[in-house]
C-alpha cells in the first residue's frame, strides 16, 4: 500500500513537471535529487519501457513514457544553428513556416577567432535559439581534428590543433547548456575523413590518440560537463567506434567517468550485442543501412530496440546494462526538458545576429595584403568589380547535416553594396557550379565561356576587382558525405583569376572555404582574405573588415600547406589517406550468410595514421617544411610588437605554473587586435615530440599607440606526453623551450626554463 502511495506521488510529480514546462513555464520540482529520483523512476518502469528509452521513435526524436508523465527527447542539427524540422521519417524537410534561424559561423571561424569568450556568447546565443525551437539535445560541437584539406567537413570542425580546439568548445558547450539545452559533441572519435566514413577502420597509436585527437572531447566531458556525446560512423582497431570497449568503455565513461548519453550518429549502430554493452545509450538513425526506409514498426528493428528486449529476457544481455542507459537518458532528461526554471529562448533576434556578425568579422583571416590593398575606402568615382560566384550563393544550403534555414543571408555582395554607398559596385558571376544536393554533383547550367567574357570585359573597366570565390557546400567540396577530390581550386577559377589579372592588377581575393586550398594564383593577387562560411551576417562581416570598419584579428587555425604531399596525412600515400582494401576473400566467401553489412565490415578500408602526433603544424615545424601559411597566422590593418617576454621563473615543479609575461604595443595607425601564442618544445626529449605545440594564447585589444602586458598561465602538468607502455601521462624532467610569437612560424623570442 504504502509503495504504491510513494509511487503515485512520484508519477502525479512528474506529469506535473511536464504539462508546466509544455506552457514554457519554470516549475520547482520535490526538493529531492535528480539521482534519487532516477532510482525512483526505474523501478516504475517496465522493460518494454526502458528499451524504449533507448532508441529513436523518429528521425530525431526518441519516445517518453507517457503514463508517467515522462517527455520525448528532441533534439536537432547543429552546430552553427538550428537545423529547420526534418520528417517523422524521412530525410525530407517538413516544411515548417516557423523553424528559420539565425545561421552562425562555421565552427572553423569560431576557431580562427582565437577568442574563447566569444565560443560562449556563441554557444549561449545559439542555445537560446535551439531552445526556442523546442530541442532538448543540440548536435554539436563538432571537434574531429583537422587532418587532411580534403575532408569534407572540416569546416565544422575547430582546426588541427587540441589546444585550440579544447579552449574554444569548454565555453561553446557551457554557452549552449545554459538554456537546459544538452551539446552533443561529436563525432567521437576519429572521423577525420568523409571518404569511406561508414566503414573505414583506423589505425592510430596510443600516443596520437590521446595527445592529438582525444583532448577535445575530453574537456567536453571534464571541464564543460556535456549532456551528450556522440559516437563516429568509422571503426578504430577494427570495432565501430558507437560501440567500442576501449574507447567508450574504458576511456569516455571509465577514466572520464562521463555520466552523459553516448548517442549514435546516424546509422552508425550496427550490433546488438556490442550496441549494449559497449556503452551506446541511445540509437538513432538506423534504417538507411539496410534495415529498410519503409518497413512498418522499423523502429522496432533498431538493434538497442527488440532486439536487445530479446537478449534481456533470454538474459544474454543483463538488465543491469539497460539501466545503466536508462539512468543516464533520464539524467538527460532531467537536465534538459524536466529541468527546473529552464529559460525560454528566442531566436532570430538582434543580438544573436550581432553574435553572428562578431563572430564573423573576428574570425576572418588576412592572409595577404601587399601595398595595402585592404583596407578599401569608400569614395564617388571608384568602381568596385564583384566577381565570383560566391559573392552571391547561399552558403548555408548544402553541405549536408549542418545546411540551415536562416530567416536571411546576407551575401557578400549585399555586404558590399550596402555598405559601398559612394563607390560604384558592379558584378558578374564568372562561373558558376551547380546547385548544392547532398550525395549529387549537379553539372553547373549557364555557359561557363559566356560567364568568363563578361567577367574580363567588367574586371578591364573597374578600378578594383574583389574575387569572390573558393569552395562551395556541394558534394565532394566542403560538405557531408565525401570529400574533395582536388586541392586546387574547382570551377576553372584558376584560369579565371589569371585572365581577370592580366587585365586588372588591382585584384583582390574574397576566399570562401573551410578548407586550405592551393594557391597558384597568389602572385596574382594584392590581396587576400580567408572569410570562411559565414552564416546569416556572412556580407556585413566581410564589408565591415574589406572597408576597414573592423581590423582583421583572425588567425588560421589550420595550416595552408603549399601543395597536398606537404600534408602529413597525404605525406604518406594512400594507406595514410584514405586507406587501403585489406581484401580478405577467405571471409567473404565462406561466410555466405552474413548480412551485407557484415560482410561490407569483413572487407573494410583500413588507413594508418602514419604521422602519429606529427599533425597540421607539428609535422611542418618538424620536419621544416614551410607552410603557404602557418597555423595561427594572420595579418592586421596595423602593427604590433611583442616585446620584454618573460617567464616567472627559470626552474618550476612539476605540479607548478608558468606564467609568461610580454608587453603588447599597437604600432600603427589603428585601434586593432593581436593573438600572442606559447608554444612549448623539449630539443633535447628521449622520445619523440613535435619541435613545438601551443600551449597558451590570449587576444588583446589596444588601441593605436596602446601598449598592455599581458600574462599567460601555462601549467606545468600540461607538458607531460602520453606513455605507451605505462598506458598513462608522464613526465620528462629537464629543460624546455618556450616560443612566443604572434603565428607558429613567427616566434619573438624563445625563453628556456627547466622542470625539475
Ligand atoms: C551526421 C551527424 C548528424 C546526423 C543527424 C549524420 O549523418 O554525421 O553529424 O548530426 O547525421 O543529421
Amino acid at each position: 500500500m504504502k509503495i504504491i502511495l510513494i509511487r503515485v506521488i512520484i508519477v502525479a510529480g512528474l506529469i506535473f513537471t511536464f504539462s508546466c514546462n509544455k506552457e514554457n513555464k519554470s516549475v520547482s520540482h520535490p526538493n529531492i535529487n535528480i539521482e534519487s529520483k532516477i532510482d525512483s523512476i526505474l523501478s516504475l518502469l517496465t522493460l518494454e519501457e526502458k528499451v524504449d528509452l533507448c532508441h529513436a521513435q523518429s528521425k530525431f526524436s526518441t519516445k517518453g513514457v507517457e503514463r508517467l508523465g515522462i517527455p520525448e527527447i528532441w533534439m536537432s542539427d547543429g552546430p552553427h544553428g538550428v537545423r529547420a524540422e526534418i520528417s517523422w521519417d524521412s530525410w525530407d524537410y517538413a516544411g515548417w513556416t516557423n523553424d528559420s534561424i539565425t545561421a552562425f559561423p562555421a565552427l572553423t571561424c569560431l576557431a580562427a577567432t582565437f577568442n574563447p569568450e566569444l565560443a560562449g556568447d556563441y554557444g549561449f546565443n545559439l542555445g537560446e535559439e535551439a531552445r526556442f525551437r523546442n530541442k532538448d539535445v543540440l548536435l554539436g560541437p563538432g571537434v574531429n581534428i583537422y587532418r587532411t584539406p580534403f575532408n569534407g567537413r572540416n569546416f565544422e570542425y575547430m582546426g588541427e590543433d587540441p589546444f585550440l580546439a579544447s579552449t574554444m568548445v569548454v565555453p561553446y558547450i557551457k554557452g549552449v547548456q545554459k538554456n537546459g539545452v544538452a551539446a552533443c559533441v561529436k563525432h567521437y572519435a576519429l572521423n577525420n575523413q568523409e571518404h569511406w566514413r561508414d566503414e573505414v577502420n583506423v589505425e592510430v597509436s596510443d600516443r596520437a590518440l590521446h595527445e592529438i585527437y582525444l583532448p577535445a572531447f575530453k574537456v567536453a566531458v571534464q571541464d564543460a560537463k556535456a549532456w551528450a556525446l556522440m559516437g563516429a560512423y568509422n571503426k578504430f582497431r577494427g570495432q565501430y567506434t558507437t560501440h567500442h570497449e576501449l574507447l567508450t568503455n574504458k576511456i569516455l565513461k571509465g577514466d572520464w567517468g562521463y555520466d552523459g548519453v553516448v548517442i549514435s550518429d546516424w546509422s552508425s549502430a550496427h550490433n546488438t550485442l556490442e550496441a549494449a554493452n559497449n556503452g551506446l545509450d541511445i540509437e538513432m538513425g538506423t534504417g538507411t543501412d539496410g534495415l529498410g526506409f519503409t518497413t512498418e514498426n522499423h523502429y522496432s528493428k533498431y538493434y538497442l530496440a527488440d532486439p536487445f528486449l530479446e537478449k534481456l529476457k533470454t538474459g544474454e544481455i543483463s538488465e543491469e546494462v539497460l539501466n545503466d542507459k536508462v539512468r543516464r537518458v533520464l539524467r538527460l532528461r532531467y537536465r534538459t526538458n524536466l529541468s527546473e526554471n529552464r529559460p525560454l529562448g528566442r531566436a532570430n533576434n538582434i543580438e544573436h545576429h550581432e553574435v553572428a556578425r562578431e563572430v564573423a568579422s573576428e574570425g576572418i583571416v588576412l592572409l595577404k595584403n601587399e601595398d595595402n590593398f585592404f583596407p578599401i575606402k569608400d569614395k564617388a568615382g571608384l568602381t568596385i568589380a564583384v566577381i565570383g560566384e560566391n559573392a552571391t550563393r547561399s552558403m548555408t544550403a548544402g553541405g549536408g547535416s549542418s545546411e540551415l534555414k536562416p530567416k536571411f543571408e546576407i551575401s557578400p555582395l549585399q555586404g558590399i553594396q550596402e555598405r559601398y554607398r559612394k563607390a560604384t559596385v558592379l558584378h558578374t558571376m564568372g562561373f558558376e557550379s551547380g546547385r548544392s544536393e547532398y550525395d549529387i554533383v549537379h553539372p553547373s547550367t549557364l555557359d561557363q565561356d559566356s560567364l568568363k567574357v563578361e567577367a574580363i570585359k567588367l574586371a578591364e573597366k573597374a578600378d578594383i576587382v574583389l574575387f569572390v570565390g573558393g569552395l562551395n557546400k556541394s558534394h565532394l567540396q566542403d560538405c557531408e558525405g565525401d570529400d574533395r577530390q582536388q586541392y586546387g581550386l574547382p570551377f576553372g577559377q584558376e584560369e579565371l583569376i589569371g585572365e581577370i589579372s592580366k587585365v586588372n592588377k588591382n585584384l583582390g581575393f574574397i576566399l570562401v572555404t573551410g578548407n586550405s586550398v592551393e594557391m597558384p594564383w597568389l602572385d596574382k593577387v594584392k590581396g587576400l582574405l580567408e572569410t570562411w562560411y559565414l552564416g546569416s551576417m556572412a556580407g556585413h562581416a566581410i564589408a565591415d573588415v574589406v572597408s576597414g570598419d573592423v581590423n582583421p584579428s583572425g588567425k588560421l587555425p589550420f595550416t595552408f600547406p603549399k601543395k597536398l604531399t606537404d600534408n602529413a596525412a597525404h605525406y604518406f600515400g594512400v594507406e595514410s589517406y584514405p586507406g587501403v582494401h585489406i581484401n580478405n576473400e577467405k571471409t567473404r566467401n565462406s561466410e555466405t550468410a552474413l548480412l551485407n553489412a557484415e560482410i561490407k565490415s569483413q572487407v573494410s578500408p583500413t588507413q594508418e595514421y602514419k604521422e602519429g602526433i606529427l599533425v597540421g603544424y607539428r609535422w611542418h615545424d618538424t620536419k621544416e617544411i614551410e607552410p603557404l601559411y602557418a597555423f595561427g597566422y594572420g595579418l592586421s590593418y596595423t602593427s604590433f610588437n611583442i616585446e620584454n617576454i618573460s617567464a616567472d621563473n627559470e626552474t618550476f615543479n612539476q605540479d607548478g605554473k608558468i606564467t609568461i609575461t610580454c608587453d603588447v604595443t599597437n604600432t600603427g595607425d589603428m585601434a586593432g587586435a593581436e593573438v600572442v601564442q606559447i608554444y612549448i618544445g623539449k630539443s633535447d626529449s628521449k622520445i619523440e615530440r613535435a619541435k613545438k605545440e601551443l600551449k597558451g594564447f590570449t587576444k588583446v585589444n589596444l588601441e593605436k599607440g596602446e601598449n598592455k602586458t599581458v600574462s599567460i598561465t601555462v601549467d606545468v602538468s600540461k607538458l607531460k606526453y602520453y606513455n605507451e607502455s605505462k598506458s598513462d601521462w608522464d613526465f620528462e624532467t629537464g629543460d624546455y623551450e618556450i616560443y612566443v610569437g604572434n603565428a607558429s612560424n613567427n616566434i619573438s623570442k624563445t625563453l628556456k626554463v627547466t622542470v625539475l
